[in-house]
C-alpha cells in the first residue's frame, strides 16, 4: 500500500512538474526572448489588421512586438486616385499597432510595383516631382510621431546594382532618390528613414546599394538604416554574405533590418531551367513536393537554417534594429502563391494551424542557451 502511495505520489509531481515545463513553454514568445536584442516583427494583412480571426490576433499580439502592412500602405491603395487618398485601413493599422504598443513600420512610399494606375501613366518629369511631393508629404505628415521608420525607397536597383529603369528613373533620372529622402525627412524628421531591397546581401547588388546610400548621404539625404528583405532559400544565401553585409552597411553608420524574413523550402522552377516560364509549372507535382505535410528531414533542415540566421544575428545585435517576418503563419504566405500559384511552401517559423514548428524551437532555445 505504502509503495503504492509513493508511486502515485511521484507520478503526481512528475506530471505536475511536465505541466510547469509545458507552461512555461507556452509562456515563452520570441518577442520577449529576443526583447534586449531587436524588434522581432511580422508583416499583417488586411484580415489580421482587422482582428478578423481571434486565435491568429492573439498569437501576434503574444510573440511580436513590430509591425508591417504587407500591402494594405502601398501607392495602389492608399492613394487610388490623383486627387484622393483611402486611410480607413491604414488608420486601422496604425491603431493596432498603438494598442499593442508595438513598432510601426510604413512599407512603402516609393515603389515601381503596385502603383494605382494613374501613376501609371505620369508622363513628363515636372508632373512626377510633384506626384512624389504630394505624395511622401501627405502621408508621412499624417502618420508623424506615429510611424516609427519607413520604407521611403523600396527595390530601386537591378541585381547587377545598377538603377532599375523604373518609371521614377525614367521621369527624374537619379536624383529622385535623395529627393524622395529629403522629401520624407521634411515631413517628419524625427521617423527612420530606410532602403529596402531584396538579394542586398548578394556581393554585386550590395556593392550598388551601397553606392547608393553614399549617394544619398552626399546629396543631403537622411537615410538611417538599410532593410535586407531577406526572402531566402535553405541554402542560399550563405551565412558569410549575410555577415559581410551587416558589416559593410553598418559601416555606413547606418542600422541593418531584416524586412521580409522567410525561407522557401521549395525547388524554384530556375532549379529546374533557366528561362522564366513559371506558367508550365504550374499544377506539376514535382514542383509542390509536399501539398500535405512538410517531412520531419525538411522541417529539421529549416530549424537548423533559422537557428544558424538567428545566431549570426546575435551575434550582430548592435548593428541590428529589427527582425520582420514576412507574415505571421504558414497559410497565408506569398510564397504559396509566388513564383508558382497554389502550391504549399513553409517558409515561417509558425504553421497555418498557428502552431510554433521546430524552428520556433530553434530560434527561442538559442536565447536560452548561454551566448
Ligand atoms: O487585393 C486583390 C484582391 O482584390 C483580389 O481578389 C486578389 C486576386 O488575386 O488579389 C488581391 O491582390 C493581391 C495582393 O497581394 C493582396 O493580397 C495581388 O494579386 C498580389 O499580387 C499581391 O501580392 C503581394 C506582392 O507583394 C505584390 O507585389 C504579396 O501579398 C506581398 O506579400 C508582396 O510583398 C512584397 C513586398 O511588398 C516587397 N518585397 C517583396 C515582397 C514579396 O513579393
Amino acid at each position: 500500500m505504502k509503495i503504492l502511495k509513493n508511486s502515485l505520489l511521484l507520478l503526481s509531481v512528475a506530471v505536475l512538474s511536465s505541466c510547469n515545463v509545458q507552461k512555461e513553454k507556452e509562456a515563452v514568445s520570441l518577442k520577449d526572448s529576443y526583447k534586449n536584442d531587436f524588434y522581432i516583427g511580422t508583416a499583417l494583412s488586411a484580415d489580421q489588421i482587422e482582428e478578423k480571426n481571434a486565435k491568429e490576433d492573439s498569437l501576434i499580439v503574444k510573440q511580436f512586438n513590430a509591425i508591417t502592412a504587407e500591402n494594405i500602405m502601398k501607392s495602389m491603395y492608399v492613394h487610388p486616385e490623383k486627387d484622393k487618398y483611402d486611410f480607413a485601413l491604414t488608420d486601422k493599422f496604425i491603431a493596432y499597432g498603438k494598442k499593442n504598443k508595438m513598432f510601426i513600420h510604413g512599407h512603402t512610399l516609393i515603389w515601381h510595383s503596385q502603383l494605382a494606375p494613374w501613376m501609371q501613366k505620369i508622363k513628363d518629369s515636372t508632373e512626377m516631382k510633384a506626384f512624389m511631393k504630394e505624395h511622401i508629404t501627405t502621408i508621412v505628415s499624417k502618420y508623424k510621431g506615429q510611424v516609427d521608420s519607413w520604407d521611403v525607397v523600396n527595390e530601386a536597383l537591378n541585381e547587377d546594382g545598377t538603377l532599375r529603369k523604373s518609371i521614377f528613373l525614367d521621369k527624374l533620372g537619379e536624383k529622385y532618390l535623395v529627393d524622395a529622402f529629403k522629401l520624407a525627412a521634411a515631413a517628419d524628421p524625427k521617423v527612420d528613414l530606410y532602403y529596402n531591397d531584396y538579394n542586398n546581401e548578394e556581393p554585386a547588388k550590395r556593392a550598388g546599394n551601397i553606392a547608393l546610400i553614399k549617394k544619398i548621404k552626399a546629396g543631403g539625404g537622411k537615410i538611417d538604416g538599410v532593410g535586407i528583405q531577406a526572402h531566402w532559400k535553405l541554402a542560399y544565401p550563405s551565412l558569410e554574405e549575410i555577415e559581410k553585409s551587416i558589416l559593410e552597411y553598418s559601416a555606413l553608420g547606418i542600422k541593418v533590418a531584416f524586412t521580409e524574413l522567410d525561407i522557401s523550402v521549395l525547388p524554384n522552377p530556375k532549379d529546374f531551367s533557366g528561362a522564366d516560364v513559371n506558367q508550365k509549372f504550374e499544377g506539376d507535382p514535382k514542383m509542390n513536393p509536399y501539398p500535405e505535410k512538410l517531412p520531419d528531414s525538411v522541417q529539421l533542415k529549416l530549424a537548423e537554417r533559422y537557428a544558424s540566421i538567428f545566431k549570426l544575428f546575435l551575434k550582430h545585435k548592435d548593428k541590428i534594429s529589427r527582425v520582420t517576418f514576412w507574415g505571421v503563419h504558414d497559410g497565408q504566405s506569398w510564397l504559396n502563391d509566388w513564383p508558382i500559384k497554389g502550391r504549399t511552401n513553409y517558409p515561417l517559423l509558425f504553421d497555418k494551424n498557428l502552431q510554433p514548428k521546430k524552428a520556433y524551437n530553434s530560434v527561442i532555445q538559442l536565447k536560452e542557451t548561454k551566448q
